[in-house]
């Protein structure tokens, strides 16, 4: 999708389709207080063509909800389209997201690969959206609504929208190079994100660890970023034995992936590290799964390419401080020379004098955490000084929080916070869970330092609590997105299948240092 500005008024836009945002402004209640949808665009020509719908009471401006006139009196388009946004007095940037996907969403499957979406215009109806901040929410939600899982479809039809015009009503100069670098601001979000959807939905034939491996360094050197991946042997010598007796089963080798962002003149201040789950298929090892809805496991290195697609915009969008990435990218099969329930692997020592934790295998399908646990303490010796993971890691997180709302857990309240200040920004949803000493008491092993597995009750917290253990005391985010790096059903904005979560908070938590 290319992606242009028109600063000229929305109505003279000669385009395919326009779209424009319309909000309920009713604000009393009860059985009488009908809808009051109204554009929200200050252009009288636009308010003119739509007029006659609006009048219908048809319309009702919900959020998503939309309505198409087919040439429009008065304007230049040949459609325009009405998005709502809901109540006005609940709208916000994050609504604009979602309306500027359904506007592409709803172009595409009609063939119409030309847009133009109006922004808001009118400051009384803008309130509190800050108007760039907007700008980049409609771009990235335009760009995330365009894209579609379908690529092995031979007969596929590309239906992808080709340009998208973001008309914006400013005047003066130095507004227009503000929006404008907005709009870049959230085509470079909107195409990470995109990016680390693509990786995600690709199958586990199509996407080894070594592929993967492959195409982070093809992203690495596209957008400057240092990069190493790393094998077998790499594993051994690092004495990475949990991240290693997850992949041992495989007759894929395993990949350490190794990204490195360097601002220059930046030598002091923090490190970020930030790593991803990697299983590019979970089968559940010898602790096999059952078979339903087993093919969706190969979403298992959705956090691997949440850490992917954010560096990416990392790189482009260059913060004043480093950060290191690690994908930790494996296969989890049953065979042969598995890792078996009852084994005792040891995990990576913090530094070379020290001994490893050992570690229990209870269930062969808690292999996340494993690899994870060697992942966090390389990024440790590597000097991060703070760490984020994320990890499509407990089924439990979907049981906790359904399947639209990740979990998160932290051991230090500022960098938590940090988080939450960065969900403000991205529109993604996450909620905190408790780690701490209870969960800790689950997981400890009578033959080992640790074991796998605590149980049944609160999965998700145990699995956090088990990374607690390698993180230790240095400041770290656990993401658990098991609930959410796949979208069950299309929504009007997004469709069905990988969603790329946690590619845009994971970036604004970056931005925050
Ligand atoms: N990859 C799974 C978690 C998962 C489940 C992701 C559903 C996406 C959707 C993980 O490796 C796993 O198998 N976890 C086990 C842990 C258990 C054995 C303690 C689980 O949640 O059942
Ligand atoms: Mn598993
Ligand atoms: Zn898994």
């Amino acid at each position: 999708m290319r992606t242009e500005i028109s600063f000229a008024p929305v109505a003279g836009i000669a385009t395919e389709l326009l779209a424009v945002l319309a909000a309920d402004t009713q604000t009393a209640k009860g059985p009488d207080a009908k809808p009051q949808p109204t554009l929200l665009t200050a252009d009288a020509q636009v308010q003119a063509a739509a007029a006659g719908v609006l009048a219908t009471g048809e319309y009702k401006a919900g959020a998503n909800e939309t309505v198409l006139i087919h040439a429009p009196a008065g304007l230049a388009a040949k459609r325009l389209l009405m998005v709502g946004l809901g109540k006005l007095s609940k709208a916000n940037v994050h609504g604009v997201r979602e309306a500027a996907g359904t506007a592409v969403r709803f172009a595409k499957p009609r063939g119409i690969r030309e847009l133009a979406l109006a922004l808001p215009s009118s400051e009384g109806l803008l309130h509190a959206m800050v108007p760039n901040a907007v700008a980049r929410a409609a771009v990235e939600g335009a760009l995330v609504g365009d894209f579609d899982a379908d690529t092995y479809r031979t007969e596929r039809k590309d239906q992808s929208v080709q340009t998208l015009i973001i008309g914006v009503a400013v005047a003066a100069d130095a507004d227009r190079a503000a929006t404008e670098a907005a709009v870049r601001e959230g085509v470079t979000v909107g195409e990470s994100q995109n990016f680390a959807r693509s990786l995600v939905n690709e199958p586990g034939n199509k996407l080894t660890p070594t592929i993967l491996g492959q195409r982070a360094a093809r992203m690495a050197e596209e957008v400057g970023l240092g990069w190493e991946v790393h094998s077998t042997e790499m594993l051994h010598q690092l004495k990475m034995g949990a991240f290693w007796s997850v992949a041992q089963g495989s007759a894929e080798p395993p990949a350490l992936i190794v990204l490195r962002y360097e601002p220059e003149g930046v030598t002091e201040g923090p490190v970020l590290g930030l790593v991803g789950k990697g299983i590019t298929f979970d089968t559940g090892g010898i602790s096999i799964k059952p078979s339903d809805n087993m093919e969706k496991m190969k979403y298992d290195m959705a956090g691997g390419a949440a850490m992917l697609g954010a560096m990416r915009a990392i790189a482009m969008l260059k913060p004043k401080v480093r950060v290191i990435a690690i994908v930790c990218a494996a296969e989890n099969m049953p065979s042969g020379t598995a890792l078996k329930p009852g084994d005792v692997q040891t995990a990576m020592p913090i530094s070379p004098d020290k001994p490893g934790k050992t570690i229990e295998i209870i269930n062969t399908d808690a292999e996340g955490r494993l690899v994870l646990a060697d992942g966090l303490t390389y990024a440790r010796q590597l000097g991060a000084t703070h760490l984020i993971d994320a990890a499509t890691l407990t089924g439990a997180i979907s049981v906790a929080l359904g399947k639209t709302t990740g979990g998160v857990f932290s051991n230090d309240d500022a960098t938590y916070g940090k988080f939450e200040a960065a969900l403000a920004v991205s529109g993604e949803k996450f909620w905190r869970l408790p780690l701490g000493e209870e969960y800790a008491e689950l997981i400890k092993s009578d033959i080992s330092d640790i074991k796998n597995t605590g149980g049944r009750y609160g999965g998700a917290s145990i699995a956090a609590e088990f990374l607690h253990t390698f993180a230790e005391d240095t400041p770290w985010i656990h993401l658990d997105i098991a609930g959410v790096a796949w979208v069950e059903d299309a929504r009007p904005y997004i469709a069905k299948g990988p969603s790329g979560i946690a590619v845009r908070s994971i970036l604004e938590w970056v931005r925050s240092y």
